[in-house]
């Protein structure tokens, strides 16, 4: 009954998503959907008030599981000690003013406060409620005390409310920001916790005119992949990307430019902040030289245009010698001949620790697809061949192998 996806990073992580009784609840099922498509196992405990908004088949249909209402059920009185001990993460969603008050007071009058109590593990609170409500000093006062105890708190947004005068705060945080929230605390103690990561993605566009460019097939999926899933074990993380239909990953910061040179400039004074650098974008080689600044017309012109080229700058290699002290770099080779020895050429060349080589000629791997068959290289070591596997699954084996080598110091310097 569980939707699945291509993967399931959170795959018996378990997650209490407490909704209380405000007029949000309905948009929490989305919530309950996404951790549920991500592999948790996701235990909805409602209050008697949630009930009134959103009927608990709705969260049932979605998680595959039973919601939970009252303490003392069938299971035994026990329930609250098994939820509470045994989640990695609780989350309450859409926390109303009486849920902070009771929390902040360690109050356990029913089956979520009790569990909050039991729970070690991170815990959030995404607070939504008139603006009024939100505005008075009592409730802003709990708000406080819930952060002393070490909830985290996830809002509220400002935006229209259900019943507002105002713009003000109150309203609950959109789904898939609560659902970036739960995941950053799930990866909280992943193999890249604590650390930055940069990515590059996508293709580049180089103008020859205003309205014309040079580009490629890229479609920024493997360097995404690669984005998110180092967010999901537990990263700081940051990808500046050329232009991709790709929605921005969940938590990560995304820069998006057009041409290389722009890329160029928004990744050289990140590069040495980053534990580990990806360089998953196909920039253009060289740009046109000499961009018209006006749209060429095909009347005016003598015949088909000649366009010079300039070169672009190797961003991968011009920014070697700003990486940080055991900074991992990870490159791509993308090669239609001859793939290993280019590949390990190019590896040598460009001073990356780890290069993912691929054959652009062979169906489901490179440009355009959603699966990938590479090669990983690394000094020392046999090359690795995976098998044809989708691109997040991939990005996941790169990122473990480069945090392996950040942990072994292998990193270059
Ligand atoms: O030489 P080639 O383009 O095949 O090298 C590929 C690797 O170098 C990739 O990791 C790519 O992201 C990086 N690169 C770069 N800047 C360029 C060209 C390639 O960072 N201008």
């Amino acid at each position: 009954m569980r939707p699945t996806g291509p993967r399931e990073p959170w795959e018996g992580r378990r997650v209490v998503l407490g909704v209380t009784g405000g007029i949000a609840a309905y948009k929490v099922v989305q919530v309950a959907r996404d951790l549920t498509r991500l592999g948790a196992e996701v235990d909805v405990v409602m209050s008697r008030a949630a009930r009134e908004f959103v009927r608990p088949l709705s969260f049932e249909g979605v998680t595959g599981r039973p919601v939970l209402t009252e303490a003392f059920s069938a299971e035994g009185a026990a329930v609250h000690i098994r939820l509470g001990r045994e989640a990695d993460a609780v989350c309450v969603a859409p926390a109303t003013a009486d849920l902070l008050a009771r929390a902040a007071q360690g109050r356990s009058n029913d089956l979520l406060t009790t569990t909050l109590l039991v729970a070690r593990c991170p815990v959030l609170l995404c607070p939504a409620m008139n603006d009024r409500m939100w505005a008075h000093p009592a409730v802003l006062d709990n708000a406080r005390r819930c952060r002393d105890l070490g909830y985290v708190l996830v809002g509220p947004d400002s935006g229209p409310l259900a019943v507002g005068e105002a713009d003000g705060p109150g309203r609950l945080s959109e789904p898939h920001e609560i659902v970036a929230r739960v995941g950053r605390a799930l990866g909280a103690d992943g193999p890249l916790a604590g650390r930055r990561v940069l990515v590059t993605a996508g293709p580049t566009r180089e103008p020859i005119d205003p309205v014309r460019y040079v580009g490629n097939r890229s479609s920024g999926r493997m360097g995404f992949a690669i984005a998110e899933s180092a967010w999901l074990a537990g990263a700081q993380v940051t990808l500046v990307t050329g232009p991709s239909a790709l929605d921005d990953p969940a938590g990560v910061e995304t820069i998006r430019v057009d041409t290389g040179r722009q890329m160029f400039d928004a990744v050289r004074p990140r590069v040495g902040e980053a534990d580990v650098v990806v360089y998953a974008a196909a920039v253009a080689d060289f740009r046109p030289a000499d961009p018209a600044a006006e749209k060429l017309k095909r009347r005016e012109m003598e015949g088909p245009p000649t366009v010079a080229f300039a070169e672009n700058p190797d961003i991968a290699r011009e920014t070697l010698g700003l990486r940080r002290e055991g900074a991992v770099a990870v490159g791509f080779a993308l090669e239609t001949s001859d793939l290993l020895a280019r590949a390990e050429a190019k590896r040598i060349e460009k001073g990356f620790d780890l290069l993912v080589a691929n054959d652009a000629t062979e169906a489901g791997a490179g440009f355009e697809v959603e699966t990938n068959r590479v090669t990983l290289l690394e000094a020392g070591r046999e090359p690795l061949p995976l098998p044809i596997l989708p691109k997040p699954i991939v990005a996941d084996r790169i990122l473990a192998r480069a945090a392996a080598l950040l942990r072994s110091g292998v990193g270059s310097s």
